[in-house]
């Protein structure tokens, strides 16, 4: 017989989340110019705004809490991050940022330039972000099935070799500084990348000499994915898999917020000595010394113990299995969401969901509030205020998929949350038909506008 799922492990602490009323909730989005950002912490019951920095770590990460070595230069606990992404990666250098976004930071200095084309699989938006501010373009080379929510596709973060291949063959290769694999894609519903795809993707790239970079934030998911969707891999341990993936590549940013299972680091780790030697010299000036940049001792500690544990099958199963059964639930109700169901989150198809909202009045955001409204759940809109307007037209940009994203932080809700969240789901969809109006923009911000947006609810 098998035996479902549980979690391994027990809780030793316990964190209060408070419930309220449907009318105070009403009164708070209104004061928050329902903008789910501007929340209060307290005003929400489960939070699945981000599964970053938001987990739960270990008893054995606590403990390297207690052990941090906070000298500036040189600490134990620098050492012992270093072994690990070193051991882990397989990279020759190591340099430590504060988070994902500062590993961009810093090691795109050292090597985006104006004009420069930088291929990948729907960059994540701080990645995006720091190719278009060094006035770079990010092409996105997602195969075509990662965009039709209700096909099955079991890789649906791969990259197409044949629009890949044309970004190559069609521009002067000194313009392509590197390309990048997200894994898993954050962007196109938290899909994993196959290892047959990683392998055909760097096979292609070194034929032109260009290396591949991996932005790494979820790759222990993605190695679960591969374990137990890529026949090749099923009797082959997670942290093998990983070393292999990470051999295909010539280095990687990661959000440690995420797969480190810490609230706060990030991790670049590369072999090319002189972009790591120019790279270094960023570190310093953004993020601090070379054997900090930007954590404390005891953050590295932890981080170290975490990038093991995140890499634990059992670990990884319980992980996934609790998003998948979240999605999978939902999915019985007939709530669209994006299928097969992400690593870590699941996402709902909000042109499928409610129609009946004009898509200028932003369904994904009305959705999301709705959410909040019945149930205190704050999910995150992945649609047309995400999207921005044009830079030229100043028109807003209706992106294929319109999505409100609800991210499962690691090691922290139970399966009762999850009932909860599906439960909440199902009655809004049975009354979904009666949902007409949604929102106007009052004011909004040039460029990242969705963070701080201010919007009105449009009365019938
Ligand atoms: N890359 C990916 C794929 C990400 O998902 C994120 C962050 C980053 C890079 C940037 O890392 O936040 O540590 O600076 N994603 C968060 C999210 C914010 O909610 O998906 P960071």
């Amino acid at each position: 017989m098998k035996l479902p799922y549980a979690e391994p492990y027990r809780i030793k602490m316990v964190e209060p989340i408070f419930q309220s009323t449907i009318e105070q909730r009403k009164a708070w989005i209104k004061e928050a110019d329902y903008n789910l950002f501007n929340l209060k912490s307290d005003q929400v019951y489960i939070d699945l705004l981000t599964d970053s920095g938001t987990g739960a770590m270990s008893d054995r990460q606590w403990a390297e809490i207690m052990l941090g070595d906070e000298s500036y230069a040189g600490s134990r606990s620098f050492l012992k991050l270093d072994k690990a992404v070193k051991d882990i990666t397989g990279y020759k250098y190591f340099i430590p940022t504060h988070q994902g976004r500062a590993a961009e930071n810093v090691l795109f200095s050292a090597t985006v330039k104006e004009g420069d084309i930088i291929p990948g699989n729907s960059h994540f938006d701080t990645t995006k972000g720091h190719i278009e501010f060094r006035k770079g373009k990010a092409v996105d080379c997602t195969i075509a099935e990662a965009f039709d929510t209700d096909l099955y596709h079991p890789f649906k973060g791969n990259i197409d070799l044949d629009k890949l291949k044309k970004v190559l063959s069609e521009n002067p290769i000194e313009k392509i500084p590197f390309i990048i694999i997200t894994v898993t894609c954050n962007t196109a519903g938290g899909q994993p990348v196959s290892m047959e795809n990683i392998k055909a993707v760097s096979a292609l790239c070194k034929s032109y000499n260009v290396p591949v970079y991996f932005d790494a934030a979820r790759y222990a998911e993605n190695c679960y994915f591969i374990k137990v969707r890529e026949e090749a891999y099923k009797d082959v341990s997670i942290k093998d898999i990983a070393k292999e993936m990470f051999s295909y590549g010539d280095g990687m940013t990661m959000s440690s917020k995420k797969d480190g299972l810490v609230n706060m680091g990030g991790i670049i780790a590369l072999n090319d000595e002189p972009t790591y030697r120019t790279a270094i010299t960023f570190n310093i000036m953004y993020e601090g010394f070379i054997t900090y940049g930007g954590m404390s001792g005891r953050d590295m500690g932890a981080l170290a113990v975490g990038l093991y544990e995140a890499l634990d099958y059992d670990y990884l199963a319980s992980r996934v299995t609790q998003v998948q059964y979240l999605g999978e639930k939902m999915a019985e109700f007939g709530v669209p969401v994006q299928k097969p169901i992400g690593g870590h989150a699941v996402y709902l198809d909000a042109n499928k969901f409610v129609p009946t909202i004009p898509k200028e009045e932003y369904r994904a955001q009305s959705l999301a509030i709705e959410l909040y409204i019945v149930a205190g759940i704050r999910g995150v809109e992945i649609g047309t205020i995400l999207a921005d307007r044009d830079p030229e037209t100043r028109e807003n940009r209706y992106p294929e998929l319109e999505l409100v994203r609800l991210a499962i932080p690691r090691r922290t809700y139970t399966h009762n949350h999850m009932e909860y969240i599906a439960a909440a789901l199902h009655e809004i969809y049975i009354s979904r038909h009666e949902a007409k109006n949604g929102y106007n923009i009052l004011w909004e911000a040039p460029i990242m506008r969705h963070f701080t947006v201010k919007l009105e609810k449009i009365q019938s």
